[in-house]
């Protein structure tokens, strides 16, 4: 799979070469003058769109015509450019015509022009690209981005422990998961979220703090496979696991179904949209306020609340009374939870008498 995602990034890279060349077209193929040299092109096209980036250094005597660092449309580090070293300079030598076109050759070890355009040192620019996947930086700034030939190490300007700071590039608006408020695409306002429920999922409300595992593969470090530069740039997975393994995205809707936690407690069957509101105690399953969801409930749930009983009567350890979640950790944990009073329910049977009633080995 990711070697064929890898297939598909180098054409992105090959397209995207384009961007740095300034004029967006693909092929300017340098001429090649009378005096059989390359001729670099007009002043503003620095012609470099389609050139080995592994091979940087001008060809010889492009400095007579080279437009100059004016020109540059890139920007302001170039670990590659090493000064002028005159005592390698040639000068001019007796036999212009043999090798050497004669000229003194500023350029001789210079990368040529930036490869970004202009501004791309700038988090919002450079880290927007990451973000949305738009080439695979690795290509150039090697398989671990530590840097490779020009291309810098990303840590050589990045506050340390950046890698494992999920909050670098993930949230840290609403709260310090690094569930995303903040969208890749750098959007924060709630209407324009790919999903907003984020912070509603990831905070201890009514329900457990669930980590992203729950809903995501969670990388432990940021070039896991599968985390960043991924065969489905700009976009993230949503594989389920654990509590509502068995749900499915989908995400063109922005729908969540099959979902036990959205579901009645009775198993998989729950459903929900990203931008519906937060459903409330009715909302999953049979409330204690609307008497026609009792049937829906279990056993005897119905004739037990039709006795005026609230649902903390038998679930005491995880609401009070019949609308109040007290233990959040222990209500949509994937686990029923009961807490009959005094009493003991064995095989589906109960044996006790809680409100007055006896009925030792009375099915529930
Ligand atoms: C085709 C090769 C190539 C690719 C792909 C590439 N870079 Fe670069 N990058 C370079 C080179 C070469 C430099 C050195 C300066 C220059 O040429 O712009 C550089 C420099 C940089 C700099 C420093 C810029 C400055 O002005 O100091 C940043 C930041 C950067 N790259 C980020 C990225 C990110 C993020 C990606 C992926 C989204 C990426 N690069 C993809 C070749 C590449
Ligand atoms: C020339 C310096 C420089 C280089 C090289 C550089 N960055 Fe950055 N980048 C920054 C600065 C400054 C920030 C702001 C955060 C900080 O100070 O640590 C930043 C932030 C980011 C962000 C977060 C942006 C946001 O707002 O969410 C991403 C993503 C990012 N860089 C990706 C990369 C990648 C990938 C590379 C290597 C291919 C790279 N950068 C190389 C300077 C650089
Ligand atoms: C309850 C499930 C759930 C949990 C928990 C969750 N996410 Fe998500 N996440 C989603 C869904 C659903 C999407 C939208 C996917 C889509 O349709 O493209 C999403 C999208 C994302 C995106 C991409 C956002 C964008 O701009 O498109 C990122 C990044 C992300 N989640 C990170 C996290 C992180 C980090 C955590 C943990 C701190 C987390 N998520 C917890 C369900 C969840
Ligand atoms: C340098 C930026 C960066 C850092 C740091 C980072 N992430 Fe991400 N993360 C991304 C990008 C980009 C995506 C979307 C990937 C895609 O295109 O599928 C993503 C996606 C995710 C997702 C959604 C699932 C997926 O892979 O698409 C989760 C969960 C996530 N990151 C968790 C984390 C955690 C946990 C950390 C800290 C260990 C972390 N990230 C650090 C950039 C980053
Ligand atoms: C998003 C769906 C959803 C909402 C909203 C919801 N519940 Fe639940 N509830 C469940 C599920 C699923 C279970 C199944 C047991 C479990 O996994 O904890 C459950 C179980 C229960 C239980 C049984 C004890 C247990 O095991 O947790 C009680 C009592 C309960 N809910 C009360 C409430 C109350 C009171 C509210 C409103 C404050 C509420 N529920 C809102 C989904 C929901
Ligand atoms: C008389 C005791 C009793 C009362 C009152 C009660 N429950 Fe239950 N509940 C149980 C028992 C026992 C189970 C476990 C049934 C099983 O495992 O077969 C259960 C199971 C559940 C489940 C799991 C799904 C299901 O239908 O089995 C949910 C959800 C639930 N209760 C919610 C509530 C809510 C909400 C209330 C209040 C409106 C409530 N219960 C009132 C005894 C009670």
């Amino acid at each position: 799979m990711r070697q064929a995602a890898w297939g598909i990034l180098v054409i992105g890279v090959l397209g995207a070469g384009a961007c740095g060349g300034g004029d967006g077209t693909v092929a300017d193929t340098p001429a090649v003058t009378d005096e059989g040299r390359l001729d670099p092109g007009n002043p503003g096209d620095t012609g470099f769109a389609d050139i080995d980036r592994t091979d940087l250094a001008p060809p010889p005597d492009a400095a007579v015509e080279d437009p100059g660092p004016g020109e540059d449309p890139g920007t302001v580090v170039d670990p590659g450019t090493a000064p002028d070293d005159a005592s390698t300079d040639p000068g001019t030598p007796d036999d212009p015509g043999a090798s050497d076109p004669g000229t003194p050759d500023p350029g001789a070890s210079d990368p040529g022009p930036a490869y970004h355009p202009e501004g791309w040192s700038d988090p919002a620019v450079h880290g927007a690209a990451l973000k949305v996947g738009q080439e695979d930086c690795r290509t150039c700034h090697g398989t671990t981005l530590s840097g490779k030939g020009n291309a810098p190490g990303c840590d050589d300007c990045h506050s340390e422990g950046w890698r494992t700071n999920c909050t670098f590039c993930h949230g840290g608006t609403d709260n310090a998961t690094g569930a995303p408020p903040r969208d890749l695409s750098g959007a924060t306002a709630a209407a324009e979220l790919r999903y907003p429920a984020h912070t509603a999922h990831v905070s201890r409300t009514r329900h457990p703090a669930y980590d992203c595992k729950e809903c995501h593969v969670k990388p432990a470090a940021l070039l896991d496979p599968g985390h960043i530069l991924d065969d489905t740039p700009g976009r993230s997975e949503v594989i389920f696991h654990d509590i509502s393994d068995a749900a499915v995205r989908d995400a063109a809707a922005g729908r969540c179904a099959t979902a036990y936690c959205h579901g009645n407690g009775q198993g998989d069957n729950g459903a929900i949209g990203d931008r519906d509101p937060a459903p409330d105690c009715g909302g999953c399953h049979g409330s204690k306020a609307v008497e026609a969801s009792w049937g829906g409930m279990s056993g005897d749930h119905r004739k037990h609340l039709g006795e005026g009983l609230e649902c903390g009567d038998c679930h005491g350890a995880v609401v009070t009374g019949s609308t109040t979640i007290q233990n959040p950790d222990l209500h949509v944990n994937g686990a029923v939870d009961r807490t009959l009073p005094g009493i003991s329910m064995v095989l589906n049977t109960c044996n006790g008498s809680c409100h007055g009633k006896f009925h030792i080995g009375n099915g529930w």
